[in-house]
């Protein structure tokens, strides 16, 4: 059975984009996902003074590993004045020092939430650009507008929206 590592990018413990992954992975089918969470590798800002005196700490080479060892990989991104979280760019940076490929080719479903109606795009479009470069193999994008309005108990109540994620599941786990 695949074995799918999925998380937010966020350490938010009401994560809107932690919801949406959880959503996803119940969605998913004949796979067995692992939901990390940022929280359970903290980590000090990356400073290459740090770096240099105390090393690389093992949170970063865990989470690395859990990425590395897995089949495919979902990841909502909260996004923070238009780019990554604070919280998922440190772990990025930590990670991207002891593998820069830090993706492995692992088909990836690469989605963001957000209460306003861009869903994210901005921070999106910054992964989209960089992540490839780390080898990460984007199967598909998805955005969610107005988290409040489109996501109740647990589920994505627009039926449109709906659609559009199930149709980006089947194509992700094609690709597995
Ligand atoms: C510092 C900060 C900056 C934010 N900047 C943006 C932004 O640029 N675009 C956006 O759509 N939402 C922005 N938001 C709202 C976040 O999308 C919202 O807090 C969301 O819940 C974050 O996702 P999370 O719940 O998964 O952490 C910002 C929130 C914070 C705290």
């Amino acid at each position: 059975m695949k074995h799918i590592i999925a998380f937010a990018g966020s350490n938010s413990k009401h994560s809107i984009n932690k919801q949406l992954v959880t959503y996803v992975s119940g969605l998913t089918k004949d796979c067995q996902v692992e939901m990390l969470d940022l929280n359970d590798y903290e980590l000090p800002i990356y400073g290459i003074d740090y770096e240099n005196e105390v090393g690389i700490p093992d949170n970063a080479h865990k989470f690395l590993n859990k990425l590395k060892s897995s089949d495919g990989i979902i990841i909502s991104l909260a996004e923070h004045n238009g780019a990554y979280s604070t919280a998922f760019k440190n772990i990025f940076d930590w990670m991207s020092r002891i593998e820069s490929k830090l993706f492995f080719d692992k088909p990836m479903l690469l989605m963001a939430t957000s209460p306003g109606g861009r869903g994210g795009q901005s921070v999106l479009a910054i992964a989209r650009d960089r992540f490839p470069r780390h080898d990460a193999n984007i199967v598909e994008v998805f955005s969610l507008p107005f988290f409040e309005n489109n996501f109740a108990d647990g589920k994505i109540i627009n039926e449109e929206l709906d659609e559009q994620l199930k149709n980006s599941i089947e194509q992700f786990q094609k690709a597995l």
